[in-house]
């Protein structure tokens, strides 16, 4: 059996603190693509899930007096339903603490060690709990603080096992710089290879004196696999693999694997390949690491008290505007990926979020289906009558738009992609501007009118196609204006002049009403 399924993944999110706008990122970044592609007629499978075996897990259900199974039973409930609330379809919800998973890590570790890939040592050496990262002494500053992150490291002196990463590392970077699209955007590809340049050692992957987390196979009690080592494997136990025989063939290997840039380099470029070398295993075709938020030109965090939770962003602004729920989200889904930091860091903000929202949403797009249904009804009685077409030069920009919004958001470039579909919005506005369809049928030119509002028309019913991975709702609910299909398949949505005569449009229905300044979401 070949491959069925386009295979897209998000990381797996530790389950120490809430869902926010940066674990939020990724997570819409993945279900846009994951919808582009339904469009696309693709079938398609899309992985998240929480990350439970981290030693930082255990240590928060430990200050929260909890059992830490109760307490990580919790918190995946929680981040499942707040992707569901912000409506992400993904197709499996995967939990490191499930038993299929720890099979497939057990299974993974006992192969490589009979292998000689994994070997017994001893680590002496720093560990930051926060980053879950080994760090040697030669990259610890005398403070004893991460390089990474900061914070206080503890020091570790204990038998362990390594994983012969060395081993790989020319066949990695033989991969990565013979297959440019391996890593994306380019500056992640070269993050990557400098990582790589500095030489890459054998790496723990074990830990003694541990009460939480996958015990490592025929070893004394409290010897647990390393937490990373553990994780990436999420990605191969959600296809079934020790389960399916070849059949998990059908998903395997990730089409693409999406997360910000820190865990991009070392975890997800290098390790995660090295293993799956080490296991025989096809490669992902691509992994695309996006850049961060930030807040105030810093680093979001809880002390700071600057941690943003989505959900409370969409319902504050359906509060103040009056915009339904389902909408605010997609607006705010829309503000994620229009806003989206790809190749450096951006600015988070909420005053950014109701100047998008007032801009490009109540303005722009729902002034615009708004506008055009109600002279429809206006003056035709929302019915197409017979003989109309988009004029020439509006169908050419028409086609050269979707296939430009086709191209970036393939390479998971969505500002670049929202931008160029909010070009036919003030194309159309520009020629109702021109021909100022409400003094042709003043004049009684009812002909000219309708030729006018059909290429309005068409521009509505193609941003409806357009938005819809960003915009699930919306895009039904414009869909359900002008009566068409919710979800519309691409092949046959983007053919210009779809919309017969004598097709009937609902009444139009305000999308996004008008943020007010003194009520604003900041
Ligand atoms: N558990 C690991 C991943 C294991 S995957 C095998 C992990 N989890 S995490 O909860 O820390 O979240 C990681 C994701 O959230 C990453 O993609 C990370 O880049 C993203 N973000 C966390 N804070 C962020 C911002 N401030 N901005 C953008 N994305 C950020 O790492």
């Amino acid at each position: 059996m070949g491959k069925r399924y386009y295979y897209i993944t998000t990381p797996i999110y530790y389950v120490n603190g809430m869902p926010h706008i940066g674990t939020a990122l990724t997570t819409i970044v993945a279900d846009a693509c994951a919808r582009y592609r339904k469009q696309r007629g693709h079938s398609v499978y899309f992985l998240t899930g929480t990350d439970e075996n981290a030693p930082k897990v255990h240590q928060v259900a430990q200050q929260q007096g909890k059992p830490t199974q109760q307490f990580v039973d919790e918190m995946a409930e929680t981040f499942a339903r707040t992707w569901q609330a912000l409506h992400i379809d993904y197709d499996v919800f995967i939990r490191t603490t499930e038993a299929r998973h720890r099979r497939v890590v057990t299974e993974v570790f006992r192969r490589l060690r009979a292998q000689g890939d994994i070997y017994e040592g001893r680590y002496a050496g720093w560990y930051c709990i926060s980053c879950e990262t080994f760090f040697a002494e030669s990259k610890v500053g005398s403070g004893r603080t991460c390089p990474d992150c900061g914070k206080l490291l503890e020091y570790r002196d204990e038998p362990c096992y390594y994983f012969r990463l060395s081993r790989y590392a020319e066949p990695l970077r033989a991969h990565i710089t013979s297959h440019p699209e391996f890593i994306m955007p380019e500056v992640r590809r070269n993050e990557t290879l400098g990582f790589m340049a500095e030489g890459l050692q054998d790496i723990a992957v074990s830990r003694s004196g541990a009460e939480w987390g996958i015990p490592a196979p025929d070893e004394p009690y409290g010897t647990v696999i390393y937490v990373w080592f553990d994780a990436l494997l999420n990605y191969l136990t959600a296809t079934d693999w020790l389960e399916r025989g070849e059949d998990y063939l059908e998903i395997w290997p990730p089409n693409l694997q999406l997360m910000g840039k820190d865990i991009l380099p070392r975890f997800h470029a290098t390790i995660w390949p090295a293993m799956l070398m080490a296991l025989g295993l096809p490669l992902p075709e691509r992994l695309y690491g996006h850049g961060w938020w930030i807040v105030n030109k810093q680093k979001m965090s809880k002390s700071l008290g600057n941690v943003y939770e989505p959900l409370a962003i969409a319902q504050e602004l359906s509060r103040v505007s009056g915009c339904a729920l389902p909408y605010a989200i997609d607006a705010f889904r829309y503000f994620m990926l229009r806003e989206m930091p790809t190749d450096s860091d951006a600015e988070f903000s909420l005053e950014g979020f109701e100047t998008r929202y007032n801009g490009d949403l109540a303005n722009d797009l729902g002034n615009l289906v708004h506008r055009t249904l109600s002279m429809w009804h206006r003056y035709f009685e929302g019915c197409i009558p017979a003989g109309v077409h988009v004029a020439e030069g509006l169908a050419d920009l028409f086609q050269q738009q979707v296939a430009t919004v086709a191209d970036a958001f393939e390479q998971v470039d969505f500002p670049r992609g929202l931008r160029e579909a909010w070009e036919i919005i003030g194309a159309i506005n520009r020629y109702y501007d021109e021909q100022a369809p409400w003094a042709l049928a003043k004049v009684g030119d009812m002909a000219r009118t309708a030729q006018v509002l059909y290429g309005g028309l068409e521009a509505v019913r193609l941003m409806s196609l357009l938005v819809e991975p960003v915009m699930p709702q919306v895009a039904q609910a414009i869909a359900y204006q002008i009566n068409l299909p919710d979800v519309p398949v691409w092949q046959d949505a983007s053919r210009i002049g779809a919309i017969p005569s004598g097709h009937r449009l609902q009444a139009p229905q305000p999308i996004f009403p008008r943020l007010s300044k003194k009520s604003g979401v900041s």
